[in-house]
């Protein structure tokens, strides 16, 4: 069991919700996505739940599909830019976590550092960073790219990248500036820091032009499933947010992930997992099933066909009849076999229609969707917890506000309840939130200051 017996709750914000058609959904916000009151609205319900921390994703492009399907979709479509809104949350909360995704292929270190450093200290301590490498086609498309960097290559910058931006973090030590209006000195030289970087990709002299805050620096995040992902969490990441659909996945990438981190001489326990969790939660199982089935029936089959295409590597579904089987495919046209397999075998055992089948599939999106009673989603979220295959969960509402208020309402009191989650924050900071130390300085045991190279 964990050290302190405590899960971390992330909530994670689509902006109307994580289920596709959430949008339509009578307790979302249609506008969400350009309404600073709902978010407002949204970040003050979960630090009133005692939340850690809310999590806003992001890329850099419009989602990219069949236009028919893209015009009834909301998510990654047109909305805040997150960096931009957090700093607007900031001053409409005081305790909660505030994380957004940055891409380490589309910027360069030393903006990211100072933005997210800015936020850390706009916030009074409660930044993250979550370290995207981005493999869409559509973003590469508006940096001057026909494709992704290649995986490898990303993941290698990526390493170099996060290095330099946690180097820049600790350009200035904690009581560098003296501010000493008698002597006229307002900071003193030797507790700034050059960074002098000089590697394969990038070449960085610092010093970062923002100071440490209170938390030391923002909390770094991660999502990379992959070898490669994986491995950059090990080395940097201080939380991860998952995508396991089973407590034994998830125990093997908990335990696989936090092994790793011995390599590069960390603690566990400096590591908070927290797999994507996406609840419908009612008092009665049979009303927390009807809402569920409700959400479904609202799914355009369009936008049902085009994820379910996405799914089977891209197979054009558009010159059938969505009242029609799938049509006799052995192979995904781009090779993928990712869920080929398993939804071609679901597909052929019930013989459900492609209007059926994209209906089911895009419900989930691949993501871990729980439906029932407060007891039963706790019961599943204790289960997890107690067996180490997690340190908490990322709270995905699947519609936003009312799926959100529900969990609220119904789950929150009841990990309490089980002593499982706090009832009140303990300190201020996100480090604080998290379990996580206020890290030292790269420079604490260095004798000299370092100067410009
Ligand atoms: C919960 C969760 C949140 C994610 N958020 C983002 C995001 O905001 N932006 C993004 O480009 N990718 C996001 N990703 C994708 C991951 O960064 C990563 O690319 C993906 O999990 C595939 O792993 P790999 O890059 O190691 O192959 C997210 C993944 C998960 C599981």
């Amino acid at each position: 069991m964990n050290s302190d017996k405590k899960m971390r709750l992330a909530a994670y914000y689509n902006p109307t919700g994580h289920h596709v058609a959430s949008w339509r959904h009578p307790r979302a916000d249609a506008d969400a996505h350009v309404n600073i009151k709902h978010y407002v609205k949204i970040a003050q319900t979960a630090e009133k739940a005692k939340f850690d921390l809310i999590f806003l994703a992001d890329g850099v492009a419009t989602r990219q599909a069949d236009i028919e399907a893209q015009s009834r979709s909301v998510q990654f479509i047109a909305n805040f830019e997150p960096l931009t809104l957090l700093s607007a949350l900031a001053m409409m909360t005081e305790k909660i976590g505030l994380i957004c995704t940055m891409s380490t292929s589309y910027n360069e270190p030393y903006n990211v550092a100072r933005r997210f450093a800015s936020l850390d200290l706009i916030s009074g301590g409660r930044g993250g960073w979550n370290l995207v490498t981005s493999g869409q086609t559509a973003e590469a498309l508006n940096f001057g790219r026909t494709g992704p960097v290649p995986h490898g290559e990303r993941y290698q910058r990526a390493h170099e990248f996060a290095k330099i931006v946690k180097g820049l973090w600790d350009s200035w030590d904690d009581d560098a500036f003296v501010r000493d209006k008698e002597s006229g000195l307002f900071f003193d030289p030797a507790k700034m820091h050059y960074l002098n970087h000089i590697g394969q990709n990038y070449q960085v002299r610092g010093p970062l032009n923002v100071p440490r805050s209170q938390q030391g620096h923002p909390v770094m995040v991660q999502a990379g499933a992959s070898d490669e992902g994986r491995e950059l969490a090990a080395a940097y990441a201080e939380a991860i947010f998952s995508p396991h659909l089973n407590v034994e996945a998830a125990k093997a990438y908990y335990d696989d992930t936090k092994a790793r981190m011995a390599k590069y001489d960390r603690d566990p326990d400096h590591l908070k997992i927290l797999p994507g969790l996406s609840v419908i939660v009612a008092k009665d199982e049979q009303k927390a099933k009807d809402d569920f089935e409700f959400l479904q029936s609202l799914i355009h089959p369009i936008v049902g066909r085009e994820i379910l295409s996405t799914m089977l590597g891209e197979l054009d579904l558009r010159p059938y009849s969505l009242d029609q089987e799938l049509p006799d495919v052995l192979t995904p046209p781009n090779g993928s076999r990712g869920h080929f397999d398993s939804i071609l075998a679901m597909a052929r055992k019930e013989k459900l229609t492609i209007r059926q089948l994209g209906q089911r599939v895009a419900g989930a999106r691949g993501k871990n969707v729980f439906v029932g009673t407060p007891t039963q989603v706790a019961d599943y979220m204790e289960d997890w917890f107690s067996k180490e295959a997690c340190d908490g969960f990322t709270v995905m509402p699947p519609y936003i506000p009312g799926a959100l208020d529900d969990f609220c309402e119904l789950v929150i009191p009841e990990l309490q309840r089980r002593g499982l989650f706090r009832t009140e924050y303990q300190g201020s900071t996100l480090r604080d939130h998290l379990g996580l130390p206020k890290p030292e300085s790269i420079y604490k045991h260095a004798q000299q200051r370092s100067g410009a190279a």
